[in-house]
């Protein structure tokens, strides 16, 4: 593939297929497309148009625009949402008003220092407003760059963003440049779109490797997901000496909301005092299972089982309705009284069982605090 052949697919298709009659593309001065692009940063083509034709008639030039009251400013953008936009643009406008006399700098470098004003949006004023060759690389862009190159990597990732920019400048030609910038933005906005691109009409498919390897969707790829916080609790499996082991119902709310649960300790020896404290275990003993691994979707928790062996089941130390000795059957899940259990805890429940054959009661044996 040579350069001149990605640029002139590209703009043999914008020829026919492209978008021509937008309103910043008539008569497209930097300040226009510099108002246009601000307001598409994350607002729809469709949304945008009644907004940008009633700004303009308010404030056709930059001037103007530095002069508004920023409250009417404001007025005129409610509903496009994201307002931090409309302040900076103010506050750009006053800049390029005493700065620069209100003509717009002409080098991204420049363009790039003045409040809201990224290093795409520069291109984009320079190329669409100013018959300066500058590339973009904005969200549709990217996804088009990433698909035909296969480029790997989050696209915002820094090295990701660097080879895109490089793929970027080379890519622009030296002509036509403003059709060439407008047609990549279509390109992705109406053909590599995110979901269900429509390759059969896309001039650059013929050499796209995402296409090529059917990696349409996994390309671009997303941003990683952050790694979940890690919590880790001990659980207390409390054994009784007729096979019953010590539950307790959660809160209604939360996590495991309103089923029965082990109790739960941050320290061992929190887990310990308890056992001595409220089980009349003396000296316990205690035995370490295993971390169990559960993941939610807010956090990722490690639970250490821990059996304790205790004596004498001290009835009333708890709250009747809140805690059950509940008795070890078949499978641990069995059992006399139909709980609703945490998954993790009917699995240690299931082993529990399974090594405690001895203590399979029948649910008449069994006995509860209170
Ligand atoms: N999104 C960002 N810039 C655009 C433009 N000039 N035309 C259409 N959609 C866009």
């Amino acid at each position: 593939m040579t350069k001149a052949s990605f640029a002139s697919r590209v703009l043999s298709w914008f020829a026919h297929s492209g978008r021509h009659h937008l309103p910043w593309q008539e008569d497209p001065t930097p300040y226009r497309v510099w108002i246009s692009e601000i307001m598409l940063q994350q607002t729809q083509v469709a949304t945008v148009i009644p907004y940008f034709q009633r700004f303009m008639q308010h404030y056709p030039t930059v001037d103007r625009l530095a002069e508004a009251d920023i409250d009417e400013v404001l007025h005129l953008w409610t509903g496009l949402g994201y307002y931090a936009r409309a302040r900076n643009l103010h506050c750009c406008a006053q800049i390029v008003h005493k700065q620069y006399q209100g003509a717009f700098p002409r080098t991204v470098e420049a363009l790039s220092e003045l409040p809201g004003i990224g290093r795409s949006t520069a291109g984009a004023i320079l190329s669409l407003g100013c018959d300066v060759r500058a590339p973009i690389l904005d969200g549709n862009v990217k996804r088009v760059l990433c698909r035909h190159h296969a480029v790997e990597g989050w696209p915002d990732a820094p090295k990701t963003l660097k080879q895109l920019w490089v793929l970027a400048e080379t890519l622009t030609p030296e002509r036509e440049f403003g059709a060439y910038t407008q047609a990549m933005m279509d390109l992705g906005a109406t053909v590599c779109t995110r979901s269900k691109p429509d390759c059969q009409q896309c001039p650059l498919a013929q050499d796209c490797k995402a296409c090529q390897q059917g990696r349409q969707t996994e390309l671009p790829h997303r941003k990683p997901a952050r790694s979940k916080p890690q919590r880790s609790l001990y659980m207390l499996m409390a054994c009784s000496p007729l096979g019953e082991v010590l539950l307790e119902q959660r809160p209604a709310t939360g996590i495991w909301g309103g089923l029965w649960s082990f109790r739960e300790f941050q320290e061992f020896s929190a887990l310990e005092a308890f056992c001595q404290e409220k089980l009349g275990a003396k000296n316990p003993e205690t035995q370490t299972w295993p971390v169990l691994k559960h993941s939610f979707s807010h956090f990722d928790l490690s639970i250490t089982p821990v059996l304790v062996e205790v004596d004498t089941a001290a009835s009333g130390v708890m709250e009747p309705s809140s805690a059950l000795w509940y008795p070890l059957q078949g499978d641990g899940t069995g059992a006399a009284r139909a709980v609703g259990l945490a998954a993790p805890v009917k699995a240690l429940l299931t082993r529990l069982a399974a090594i405690r054959t001895d203590f399979a009661l029948s649910p008449t044996e069994s006995h509860n605090p209170g």
